[in-house]
């Protein structure tokens, strides 16, 4: 993962994250009582959701910081430290769920946590999934590549976004038959007039590595600032937000 979690901060400012889920969560397609991994669970909330709907949950997640949460929240759900590139279960799961996780994965480990997912599942099991899309937050990464090109540093994207076709081909690889995809805008409001700033510094720290620490909030004001007319709203900031909805099934 291309993330070190500031996991309180996270789950108090960043809760929309496991509240836009509920709606992936309704793509499962299982009777109560069936096995379902939230692979990258956090800090527990959508994994609770599913055990609310009946289901016999397992959560996973690589960070050590959200699962002491996530097991101090949910002390009932059995919450296992893992590696969403490699790692085995004991018995095969009915599902594997995963929200807003593998745009944190690099491209060229997709298809290793593919065939882990898919070693997970039993045969027929379902993969229901969220991720940010081919193109998400275009307007913050481009915002913020033209004010460091001004300030003389490179700005890499740090995630995966994929685009249908590209996504489905790599689960076909694996051995999925794909069931339902979608592409979508979800424009999502942030919290507090310095929502977008406190968002770039949640989830970019890996392109401001390459900036000195004493330029890094003028390279943000900035960019905040040349994205006003477009991402600030009334009396919002929105985050430019683009999802890849998918569903799969274990052939
Ligand atoms: C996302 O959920 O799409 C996302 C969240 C934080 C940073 C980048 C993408």
């Amino acid at each position: 993962m291309n993330i070190q979690w500031d996991a309180e901060k996270y789950t108090s400012d960043f809760s929309f994250v496991a509240q836009y889920g509920n709606d992936v969560a309704a793509l499962i397609d299982a009777p109560a009582g069936s096995s379902v991994l939230d692979l990258g669970c956090g800090s527990g909330a959508l994994t609770n959701t599913l055990q609310a709907k009946g289901y016999c949950v397992i959560g996973m997640d690589g960070s050590q910081e959200q699962l002491e949460i996530a097991r101090q929240n949910y002390p009932d759900i059995p919450f296992l430290q893992g590696d969403a590139t490699d790692f085995t279960l004991k018995e095969p799961v009915d599902v594997v769920f995963s929200n807003a996780v593998f745009h944190w994965i690099d491209r060229e480990k997709q298809p290793a946590m593919l065939q882990c997912v898919y070693n997970a599942l039993q045969d027929n099991g379902q993969f229901v999934f969220e991720m940010g899309g081919y193109q998400n937050n275009r307007i913050i990464h481009t915002a913020l590549a033209d004010v460091f090109q001004k300030h003389g540093y490179p700005y890499t994207i740090p995630f995966y976004f994929p685009s249908i076709g590209e996504y489905a081909a790599l689960l076909e690889q694996a051995g999925f038959l794909v069931q339902y995809a979608l592409l979508f805008d979800r424009p999502t409001p942030l919290k507090g007039e310095d929502g977008l700033k406190d968002w770039i510094k949640m989830f970019l720290k890996t392109p401001f590595s390459v900036v000195p620490e004493q330029e890094r909030e003028t390279i943000m004001d900035e960019a905040v600032e040349q994205m006003r007319p477009v991402l600030y709203r009334t009396d919002k900031w929105f985050a430019d937000y683009v999802r890849l909805r998918m569903k799969a099934v274990k052939l």
